[in-house]
């Protein structure tokens, strides 16, 4: 048993659709939230540098004496978390597109994936569609230039409109009846795709996934807090603190750290 914070860390917002499904399912502990907004978008940097900077959002979590890191952002899953593992001597936990859920219940056989250039051109992903694939079409679709405005907090806004109609418009034509968003940020756009997409088309993110397995892996290691007590949920961000704020529920303080 630990009563030691889990760690989450992402490029900024998005990883807090991963922390609300991690509170649900674990309310007895404590976390940290790292907000890299200061670097966002990471799905447009080279390996090295989503290497890099993960080294220095794990570095910080370690610091505050986080036992398990959630590493909530698929561009840096992919492009990092093997060398988080082989380096740093904690549990890892990442995030990667549903392709495996959405190939095996697609009845057009044909599904599609947002997300960054970062994840997509990554062997990682590209291990993993091939694996899961089956005889389904996986139609990929860059997410290019989403995160910028979430982050910028025009989630909803007429420009995030026409840029996802010029996205979806070749995923509808190819019949996608699955829809895998490959981005911890693109949850928040749940609300407009489904005004977006044919009725029949289904949305899948993978942060009840994430949830499930950070549990799985605590209890193996028996790192569950199981002490009653008041939880603490601590959020840091190196930019735009009222972004975090405006989407995180109002009884939680995010404090500007420079990182
Ligand atoms: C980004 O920073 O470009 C997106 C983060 C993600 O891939 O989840």
């Amino acid at each position: 048993m630990s009563t030691q914070p889990i760690g989450i860390f992402d490029s900024g917002i998005g990883g807090t659709s991963i922390f609300k499904e991690i509170k649900i399912l674990l309310p007895n502990e404590h976390t940290i939230y790292l907000a890299d907004s200061e670097n966002a978008p990471y799905g447009n940097k080279t390996p090295e540098e989503i290497l890099q900077l993960s080294i220095k959002n794990t570095e910080l979590l370690l610091d505050m004496n986080c036992k398990l890191i959630v590493v909530a952002c698929n561009t840096a899953t992919t492009n990092a978390i093997k060398m988080l593992r082989a380096i740093y001597n904690v549990p890892f936990i990442g995030i990667e597109p549903a392709i495996k859920p959405a190939s095996l219940s697609s009845k057009t056989k044909t599904v599609g994936i947002l997300a960054t250039k970062g994840t997509l051109s990554s062997e990682l992903f590209h291990n993993t569609t091939n694996l899961y694939r089956n005889d389904v079409k996986v139609i990929e679709q860059d997410g290019d230039g989403i995160v910028p405005l979430i982050e910028a907090g025009k989630t909803l806004s007429y420009e995030m409109k026409t840029l996802l109609t010029s996205y979806l418009k070749p995923m509808i034509s190819a019949n996608i009846d699955y829809l895998v968003l490959g981005c911890t940020h693109y949850p928040y756009l749940i609300p407009l795709l489904q005004q977006m997409l044919p009725n029949h088309v289904k949305i899948i993110d993978s942060g009840e996934a994430v949830a499930k397995q950070t549990k799985a892996v605590l209890t193996l290691e028996n790192l569950l807090n199981t002490e009653i007590n008041m939880v603490t949920h601590k959020f840091y961000t190196n930019k735009n603190p009222q972004v975090l704020c405006n989407i995180l529920d109002k009884k939680y303080n995010v404090e500007v750290l420079e990182f």
